[in-house]
């Protein structure tokens, strides 16, 4: 089979059992999500040819030159190094062979072939078409990929949603695993954090048993008004707060009531903290005893592996200031599962555990793989 072919692997029937047990099957492997999944993979594949035919020299990418000769030869901005390294490696993840010409790429068939399957998929497409039309101005330094990327608010309203079938699978995975671990005899009071637009909120306050109290939060202020309307409206039976935390800084004195929470929660998000294990402390300080840590977040197979899914963050700034740690995180964005097991022990926490068992499911499903990442602040 050609690596660029829309004939995409079905999952292995031995991936269903360790689901059953945490009460996700069929999901995140469910045969129609799997496919299309699959499908938004192989078109980040696509995207980075056709990116590296108008971007990188034929020759130069012929002898295998590094992201740094064909920044140079190019003559592009020292922010797009990370971008120009991760179309190489998407490459070299695929098993391509870049010594002869670039194959041919059909970005139109792989779309359809997966809206065929999964219409709601949309938003995911449109993300990795606007990332990429960014690309070439980000490189020749012409736009800040921040600023481009993130002022289009239709964009991530339509992508944040659980009804983009390609983004709620995270919070589904969050909340499954948020309510196995809910107290039976008292409503939950939930602190999250970079809620963004509300899609894991709406998750989370669907998903679990009873909820107290809910303090959403969201450092940007178009993110945390939409978030706010949105959800005063659908539970105006909940006692829910909205603040502007960010999670770099310490959080007490940004309005989270320390060791009060039976819940810290984040979807998408701490893999953004700069310094990971000191942000894994603050929440860590924000939960009562007993309380637990329910963090959602894509997980590297391997250190070294290229994700398809990062192609529209590459060009963001931010998403690289981040500290690595040749053990924790030796690059910027999605961590392994052994990297979030050491920082939440590094952090104190304790009965840490990926849901689903990520490390048991990656020799039967080679990609990156939703999981809640949770962890438990100790009984005293
Ligand atoms: C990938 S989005 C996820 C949004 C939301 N959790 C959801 O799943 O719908 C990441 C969110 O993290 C927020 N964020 C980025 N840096 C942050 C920081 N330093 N502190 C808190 N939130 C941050 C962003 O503003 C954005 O809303």
């Amino acid at each position: 089979m050609n690596a660029l072919d829309i004939d995409v692997t079905p999952p292995d029937s031995r991936c269903y059992p360790p689901l059953a047990a945490v009460g996700l099957s069929p999901d995140p492997f469910d045969p129609i999500q799997d496919r299309a999944c699959k499908l938004v993979d192989l078109y980040t594949l696509h995207v980075a040819i056709d990116l590296l035919r108008e971007l990188a020299d034929p020759a130069l990418l012929a002898c295998g030159a590094s992201a740094d000769d064909l920044l140079t030869k190019g003559g592009y901005v020292a922010a797009f190094r990370p971008a120009m390294g991760w179309l190489l490696g998407r490459a070299a993840a695929a098993g391509l062979d870049l010594s002869g010409p670039l194959p041919r790429t059909d970005r139109a068939a792989v779309r359809a072939a997966c809206l065929a399957i999964a219409p709601s998929f949309v938003p995911a497409f449109t993300l990795m078409d606007e990332a990429a039309a960014l690309y070439p101005r980000v490189a020749r330094g012409e736009v800040n990929g921040d600023r481009a990327l993130l002022m289009k608010a239709s964009l991530w309203v339509a992508y944040f949603d659980n009804r983009n079938g390609y983004y709620a699978l995270n919070n589904r995975v969050v909340t499954a695993a948020a309510a196995a671990r809910a107290p039976a005899a008292r409503p939950a009071r939930v602190l999250e954090v970079g809620a963004g637009l509300g899609s894991a909120t709406e998750a989370l306050l669907k998903g679990l048993p009873a909820v107290e109290r809910y303090h959403v939060t969201e450092p940007i202020p178009f993110f945390r008004r939409r978030a706010e309307r949105t959800l005063r409206a659908a539970y105006p039976g909940v006692a829910l707060e909205f603040g502007g935390l960010d999670v770099n800084g310490p959080w007490a004195a940004q309005g989270v009531r320390p060791a009060d929470h039976t819940f810290v929660v984040g979807v998408n998000v701490f893999h953004l903290a700069r310094d990971l294990v000191a942000t894994l402390r603050e929440a860590f300080e924000a939960l009562e005893p007993g309380g637990w840590l329910v963090v959602g977040e894509a997980i590297r197979p391997h250190p070294e592996a290229c994700v398809g899914a990062e192609l529209p963050f590459q060009i963001l700034q931010s998403y690289h200031a981040v500290e690595t740690d040749p053990e924790l995180r030796p690059t910027p964005g999605f961590l392994t599962a052994e990297g979030w097991t050491e920082a939440l022990r590094r952090a104190g926490f304790t009965e840490i555990e990926l849901v689903p068992d990520v490390v048991r499911l990656r020799d039967l499903w080679k990609g990156a793989m939703t999981a809640a990442v949770c962890g438990r602040r100790a009984q005293v």
